[in-house]
């Protein structure tokens, strides 16, 4: 997969590109991340990318061309490089909300184009223009978009064939049948007196299957029942919450 990333701030990236499960699918080529940045797109002395909005009022926007410029860039970098046209996400607060369905979706994209906007926003017409999807990590206002593509990018990149190894799958992740993870547990068995469950020390796959199904399901319950409510049962799972 390609990932272009439009930010006045490239170097922010590292922490996803250099680092971990994510660091290790850029090197092993399973993702190609580019960058680009609207600062090289300017022209004037100060190298200026931000501007004033209209109607007046607190705060800057980034400045049109630089950011249409690095876009457009992106795209044309994307198309020769995977030969598909790239699908443009903008991060922001205004955006429909990010979560692991449109993560397994935007998986099956050849080409993503991430663009993290700073200051006030962007122009909203560069928005109806520019950008296919608007999309937001979640309630909550931070300074700029780098932090939310870097979770896109997280959450995206592990859903990517080969980039995790056997020993998790992203199909037994937590939400992938839409339910909170069951609690785990490692040595020792005894940790200042909380034992562990005695059913995962019993060897009866099968009867450790059902203890983790029961768990995830009971604290889906407690902690989001929301993610419960037009989720289909099983027959096993009604049982299992009836005992
Ligand atoms: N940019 C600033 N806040 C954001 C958020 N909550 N989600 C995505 N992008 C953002």
């Amino acid at each position: 997969m390609h990932i272009a990333l439009v930010s006045l701030f490239p170097e922010m990236f590292a922490a996803v590109t250099e680092h971990g499960v994510t660091g290790r699918a850029v090197k092993q080529g399973l993702v190609a991340v580019r960058h680009s940045n609207p600062r090289d797109y300017t022209v004037d002395k100060h190298r200026t990318v931000d501007d004033r909005p209209y109607g007046g009022g607190p705060g800057m926007l980034m400045k049109i061309d630089p950011l249409q410029q690095a876009i457009a860039a992106a795209r044309e970098q994307a198309e020769q490089e995977t030969g598909a046209s790239a699908h443009v996400v903008y991060l922001s607060p205004q955006g429909r909300r990010f979560d692991h369905s449109r993560a397994v979706e935007l998986a099956q994209k050849d080409a993503l184009i991430l663009v993290a906007g700073r200051y006030e926003g962007v122009d909203e017409r560069l928005i109806e223009t520019e950008v296919d999807e608007e999309l937001s990590i979640g309630d909550y206002v931070l300074t700029g978009g780098e932090l939310a593509a870097m979770v896109v990018i997280d959450a995206v990149t592990r859903q990517l064939p080969g980039v995790l190894g056997h020993e998790a799958s992203a199909e037994e992740d937590s939400y992938a049948n839409g339910l909170l993870d069951c609690p785990h547990y490692t040595r020792p068995e005894d940790y200042q007196g909380r034992v562990v469950p005695e059913v995962l020390l019993s060897g009866d796959h099968e009867k450790i299957r059902r203890w983790r199904l029961k768990q995830a399901l009971g604290r889906t319950l407690e902690r989001r029942p929301d993610l419960l409510e037009g989720r289909a049962m099983s027959p096993e799972e009604v049982e299992l919450l009836a005992e």
